[in-house]
């Protein structure tokens, strides 16, 4: 592998750093400043709506005249978080706020809603994947009925399947956006962006071995963080390829990809953290932590989302930071590889995702 010219991993760190800042410092930033289009009889589908950002973004888009359907995974919670949207909105948005059943982590569901929507429902103009999960429920199986990891399915797959299966209903200028994180930096050491230093019959490293018997001795649960940062570059690997699709086909539609930073959210009182927790996984202990006193609100962790989505952008496939373009772990790869390389290894990923949606859909590069 060529060395990148400096200027590159200038943009990165650059990038990193303002990131890891804003985890810490973002509440005395300048607030952002929401869009204001009017987006009356536009339609959005929001994932994971009934709290947090999703919520969030629903108001917002909302609030400025478009149809929301809330697509969440437990209908009773979805109701109410129509009713809240309604009561933030004003009367008048009642008959444009819904509420449909949708559970990212099983594709059965993803295929049952694409179904339904094919079958009552006209063009999409904002596709928002946000429904995620930092782990999976304490004591509960890490992964699906099939033996695929729990948060890889609910944060990335689901929304690479339920993209693939509304393409068709999406308007000429749809938006697709994808709620990532600062997170999807640490996915640096994962294979499909580094070459695997160890083939899968070569026995695991030293430190690995020690790890595991660290965990086993103190009845540690294994760190759901590298999976989680895979997932969230995963969707930012994926929007880059997916403006690719757009672009090659000469469609107007975009894909974008943005970190809300450290926003303050019902995600964080889904885990418990106790000394073990703080031993397997201090990154998300220290969140809980300092949730309180550290992280950004709702409304403003959302704003880049529902900015995004209401078509403020109009140059596709980029990371998003606090209405700013920044560059992500996926443009510096590209950067450092070269682009021979970054194919290739992007149409592998690619063709992983279409063999584990159990679709075809032809890669973009
Ligand atoms: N808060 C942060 O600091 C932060 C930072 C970086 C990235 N993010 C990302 O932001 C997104 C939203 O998270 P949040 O912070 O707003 O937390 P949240 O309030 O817990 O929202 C997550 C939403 O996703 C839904 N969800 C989880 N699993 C689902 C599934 N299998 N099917 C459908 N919906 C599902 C949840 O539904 P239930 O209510 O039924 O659980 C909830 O509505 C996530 O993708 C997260 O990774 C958050």
């Amino acid at each position: 592998m060529k060395m990148a010219p400096l200027s590159v991993y200038l943009a990165f760190y650059t990038s990193l750093f303002k990131g890891l800042a804003a985890l810490a410092f973002a509440r005395v930033y300048t607030s952002q400043r929401p869009s204001t289009r009017d987006l009356n009889g536009q339609v959005a589908i929001i994932t994971g709506a009934n709290s947090g950002i999703g919520l969030s973004i629903a108001v917002q888009l909302a609030k400025q005249g478009a149809t929301v359907y809330l697509a969440c995974r437990n209908l009773q919670r979805g109701e109410k978080a129509v009713d809240e949207v309604i009561s933030k909105v004003g009367e008048e948005s009642k008959g444009r706020v819904h509420c449909w059943q949708l559970d990212t982590s099983d594709l059965n569901s993803v295929r049952n809603f694409s179904k339904r929507w094919r079958e009552e429902r006209t063009k999409i103009n904002m596709l928002v994947h946000n429904a995620g999960i930092a782990s999976p429920p304490s004591g509960s199986p890490s992964t699906t009925k099939d033996g695929k990891s729990l948060v890889y399915v609910t944060n990335f797959l689901g929304s690479f399947l339920l993209t693939h299966l509304l393409e068709e209903h999406l308007a000429g200028d749809a938006r697709i956006v994808l709620t990532s994180s600062t997170g999807h930096h640490a996915a640096a050491e994962m294979p499909f962006l580094k070459p695997q230093k160890s083939t899968p019959t070569s026995p695991p490293s030293l430190f690995t071995r020690l790890k595991k018997s660290i965990c086993n001795t103190l009845g540690l649960e294994v760190s759901s963080a590298p999976e989680y940062g895979l997932s969230k570059a995963q969707q930012v690997l994926f929007a880059n390829l997916l403006q690719h699709r757009l672009s090659s086909l000469g469609q107007a539609r975009t894909a974008h990809v943005f970190t809300p930073g450290f926003t303050s959210t019902p995600i964080f009182g889904k885990f418990d953290v106790t000394w073990k927790t703080w031993l397997a996984n201090p990154v998300f202990s220290a969140l809980k932590a300092t949730e309180r006193y550290v992280a950004v609100s709702t409304d403003e962790g959302a704003t880049t989302g529902s900015w995004l989505a209401a078509g403020e952008v109009r140059d596709g496939g980029g990371y998003w930071e606090w209405q700013r373009r920044e560059t992500s772990l996926v443009d510096f790869m590209r950067d450092v590889l070269g682009e021979v390389e970054f194919g290739k290894r992007a149409g592998e990923e690619w063709g992983r995702w279409e063999r584990d949606a159990g679709v075809q859909w032809e890669c973009p590069v």
